[in-house]
């Protein structure tokens, strides 16, 4: 018998765990379409940033300001819109016409750093049609005199007014850089958050040597990536009342596997889909399948947080009393 591998995430049902995750491939519609045919469970929207908003809100109040009559000319003080992939109205647009034709839920995404502002675009998107709104908050605090205390308020200051804004499951994507990141969780659940989101992956700068100039160029994930998200995945399971999605290292079937013993509702993927094209989510779904009926699993569910600290023989595993072993263990 098949395998039943549905899975329920933000309170959605969904017909697979393996969830694209925000990219450039949800820039169109047919691509959405693409990923459900070939699997996904779900596909989370490229997020709409906070740069993008502001400059949007800019131009309108310059146009407001200069008048009808200096409309051209207003125009041509404006920064480059085409540094953006696309504008608020058009996102918008995205997210109706995905949800009217897609039947997986369509997750909005947006990247906020600050309160003001966020809740009128939250509540666009849920009302262009989205089943769900994921806040990407990508922040760097490069401020030291800003404690750890200050930047935890403001990821739980956006996630409050978000939350007040908006009816549809609020997930928030985080950074793994928290002194105590259960406590974090723990905040981020008790402030509302209906699922977190293991972990955003930061583009830090390279040096050029050769020009002396700051490279930003974007790599794409490893599998041995999954580590960090696996362990805290195993670590918050069954601790919180949150979906967990893991996001991260997933490339083939054995990763998906491994995220979902460790306690994921679901396993984003992005960069192997960049790689290989969505053509790969089939053989991924189908490498989950093969192993869960060579190991007697009929469900998901059955197998997921097997692995997790809360049911493997050897918690130490998750935590420093393995670090002494596997230093020692080391073989060369
Ligand atoms: C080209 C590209 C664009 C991305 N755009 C977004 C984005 O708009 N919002 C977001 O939250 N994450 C974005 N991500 C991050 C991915 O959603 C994902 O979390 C990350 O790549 C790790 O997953 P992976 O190992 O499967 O690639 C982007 C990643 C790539 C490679």
């Amino acid at each position: 018998m098949k395998p039943d591998i549905h899975t329920t995430y933000l309170g959605l049902p969904l017909s697979s765990p393996l969830v694209a995750s925000a990219s450039p491939l949800a820039r169109n519609v047919d691509n959405l379409l693409k990923l459900e045919d070939a699997g996904a469970g779900a596909a989370v929207m490229f997020s709409l940033f906070e740069e993008q908003l502001k400059m949007e809100m800019r131009q309108v109040q310059q146009l407001w300001e200069a008048g009808a009559d200096s409309f051209g000319e207003a125009l041509s003080y404006f920064p480059e819109v085409e540094t953006y992939p696309v504008g608020v109205a058009s996102y918008l647009e995205l997210i109706r016409e995905a949800s009217e034709r897609c039947d997986m839920p369509i997750i909005g995404s947006l990247n906020g750093t600050t309160p003001e502002g966020w809740t009128y675009y939250a509540k666009a998107i849920e009302q262009a049609g989205a089943s769900a709104l994921e806040l990407n908050i990508f922040y760097v605090p490069t401020d030291i005199s800003r404690t750890g205390e200050d930047v935890e308020q403001r990821y739980v200051e956006v996630l409050k007014q978000v939350k007040k804004s908006v009816t549809i499951p609020v997930a928030v994507k985080l950074s793994p850089y928290f002194s105590s990141m259960g406590n974090m969780a723990t905040t981020l659940s008790e402030a509302g958050a209906d699922g977190l989101v293991l972990f955003n992956r930061f583009y830090e700068p390279d040096i050029d040597i050769d020009h002396l100039i700051l490279e930003n160029s974007l790599s794409l994930s490893h599998p041995s990536e999954v580590r960090l998200p696996l362990m805290w995945i195993g670590i918050l399971y069954d601790q919180l009342p949150v979906s967990l999605a893991a996001t991260t290292g997933v490339h083939t079937g054995r990763d998906l596997i491994k995220y979902l013993l460790a306690g994921a509702d679901v396993a984003m993927t992005t960069s192997a889909l960049l790689k290989h094209g969505i053509g790969i989510i089939p053989s991924m779904l189908e490498e989950l399948e093969l192993w869960m009926r060579l190991r007697g699993f009929e469900s998901v569910k059955e197998m997921r947080g097997i692995m997790s600290r809360k049911h493997v023989n050897d918690p130490a595993a998750y935590a420093r009393a393995n670090y002494i072993k596997i230093l020692h263990g080391y073989e060369g």
